[in-house]
């Protein structure tokens, strides 16, 4: 008789050798406590573009490596790289998080029905936007990193405002299966986000990843996507900038890959989408900022992208 329990062990044992786990302070895990950190300064802001009265509660439940800030208070004391990186990290966030809200906001309002978020970390838009009712809105990031951000969003009673689903599964692995599984219909449009995930992905699962969600993309979906151009590498490779990232406990240069990156307008305008972007600089200038510090300088490479089908 086969020992099915036994094969099946074998086969998970595989698939986490194949793909490596993080969580929610480990490797690229941390990178979302980073962003969260970020959109908390951003929300005590008086001249804030967002508010996400979530972020500051992942930061005080994780336990990071290094002290990571909750309050603008917490960063007076900081050393100044530290200080720089995190006022200037917060101030690219609320430009970038204000206008995926809107990308997001804008397509539910056009009757779009299905939200994916690809790499969700610890974004709270299921939780802190106005969806129309109807809404599925379906969250994909490692199982740590989810189980992390349900426990804490459980211990505070947060209620979602729309249907969300969460998918715990590795974007490198069969992730369209997975999604399948929570529900997601491909005969729907669907407006996808891809925010804060290219430069932690080899550029052959990036591929799969546009080829993936283009297959499943009926009319009328949209797409939006942070891309950092290649001519950001100078400034990644930079001493100070490694030093910001130590400040928060990883080695950025590391986690990124810059090998065979193509622009994602390429295999998105080859499969039929609509394609559009705008630099971050000139977003930021629309809504009123200047980008400024460390990450001033590195995310004039940035742009959003969208596209339509
Ligand atoms: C910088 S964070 C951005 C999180 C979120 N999009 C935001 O802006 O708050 C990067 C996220 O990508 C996720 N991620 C990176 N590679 C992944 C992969 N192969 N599969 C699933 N999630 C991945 C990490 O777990 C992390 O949550």
């Amino acid at each position: 008789m086969s020992d099915i329990p036994g094969l099946l062990l074998l086969v998970e044992a595989f698939r986490m050798e194949e793909f490596e786990q993080w969580d929610i302070v480990t490797g690229v895990g941390l990178t979302a406590l980073g962003v969260a950190a970020g959109r908390a300064l951003e929300t005590e802001r008086p001249d804030r573009l967002v508010s996400d009265p979530y972020a500051e509660a992942f930061v005080a439940a994780a336990d990071p490596p290094m002290p990571v800030p909750r309050r603008l208070a917490d960063i007076a004391e900081l050393p100044d790289v530290a200080r720089d990186m995190w006022t200037s990290l917060s101030s690219y966030l609320g430009v970038r998080s204000r206008f995926f809200d809107r990308f997001l906001t804008t397509a539910a309002a056009g009757g779009i029905a299905q939200v994916v978020v690809a790499a969700a970390g610890l974004d709270t838009r299921a939780f802190r936007l106005d969806w129309p009712p109807g809404v599925e809105l379906f969250e994909i990031d490692q199982a740590r990193v989810l189980e992390f951000k349900d426990g804490v969003l459980g211990g505070l009673g947060a209620r979602p405002r729309c249907a969300r689903h969460v998918v715990p599964v590795d974007l490198r692995d069969d992730w369209p299966v997975a999604l399948r599984d929570a529900g997601f219909d491909r005969g729907r449009a669907t407006v996808w986000l891809a925010e804060g995930l290219l430069p932690f992905l080899p550029a052959d699962a990036e591929r799969l990843l546009f080829d993936r969600i283009s297959h499943l993309s009926a009319p009328g979906s949209r797409l939006a996507v942070e891309h950092l151009a290649p001519s950001v590498r100078p400034i990644i490779e930079d001493p100070e900038y490694r030093e910001a990232g130590r400040q928060l406990g990883v080695d950025i240069v590391e986690l990124w890959h810059f090998e065979g990156k193509e622009d994602p307008g390429r295999p998105l305008a080859a499969a039929g989408w609509d394609v559009r972007s705008v630099t971050a600089p000139e977003v930021a200038v629309q809504y009123g900022r200047q980008l400024h510090g460390l990450m001033g300088r590195t995310v004039v490479h940035s742009r959003f992208v969208t596209a339509e089908r």
